[in-house]
């Protein structure tokens, strides 16, 4: 394509426009195309910790891994309280109660567990509360150890969602979980262990409590030494 005419023209048109006084033409833009690099980058939208432990709930309210449990159970107790806790409690397994009402801790030693937080300021709406199997073991017969290692992924997943500063294993299922180990709960009592970057403490489960409450007191030693340490994060 020749363009000597059309440019002789326009430097023409050009000329006589300056010789007239006009000194500044606008120059329309074409409307920029959007392409991958002029594209102003949006952060993405991440979901809430609220959202996240919502959505993975719906999974665990599926699970059927469990042939037994799925078939007995009449909820899957996923666990209750606040999302953003700096403490969670686990426990072993539902009972009848929580099994009945699909909520965690709710019966006796439930009961027991409530007046336990509120000895040290908290309320349940302030902790999160769950336990390392989400189905009622028959009977209320002890967790069996292909049960707790299906079961035992989706306490690890709630853990990393909520990311407590604090975990307050409650027995010996629950802290044998957490910790890998076979040692009694007697000997891992007391002090505070290391899980994922949060404290681990284990102390004795609240129906074990209700058996023997002489042991009341080292629960009472094991909670004063969580909230010593929340105290220190205020
Ligand atoms: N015992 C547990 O370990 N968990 C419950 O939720 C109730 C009783």
């Amino acid at each position: 394509m020749n363009f000597a005419e059309p440019l002789k023209q326009l430097q023409d048109h050009l000329e006589m426009l300056k010789r007239s006084g006009v000194d500044f033409i606008s120059i329309r833009q074409e409307k920029q195309t959007p392409t991958v690099s002029n594209i102003a980058v949006e952060p993405l939208g991440l979901a809430s910790p609220k959202e996240t432990l919502l959505a993975f709930r719906e999974t665990v309210l599926q699970c059927a891994k469990c042939s037994e449990l799925s078939r007995t159970r009449k909820s899957v107790v996923f666990g209750s309280g606040n999302v953003r806790a700096q403490l969670v409690f686990v426990g072993e397994a539902p009972g009848h109660d929580e099994d009945l009402q699909g909520l965690p801790f709710v019966g006796k030693a439930g009961q027991l567990l409530t007046k336990i937080i509120e000895s040290i300021g908290l309320t349940r709406q302030n902790v999160f509360i769950c336990n390392v199997l989400k189905c009622r073991p028959p009977g209320n017969r002890n967790p069996l150890p292909n049960e707790i290692s299906n079961c035992e992924p989706y306490l690890f997943e709630q853990l990393e969602i909520i990311q407590p500063k604090i975990i307050c294993a409650l027995g010996t299922f629950a802290a044998q979980t957490l910790l890998k180990t076979q040692s009694p709960i007697s000997a891992l009592r007391g002090r505070f262990h290391e899980f994922r970057g949060a404290k681990l403490i284990c102390t004795f489960h609240p129906a074990y409590l209700l058996r023997n409450p002489e042991e009341k007191k080292k629960v009472w030693e094991d909670m004063k030494m969580i909230r010593a340490e929340l105290a220190s994060y205020a």
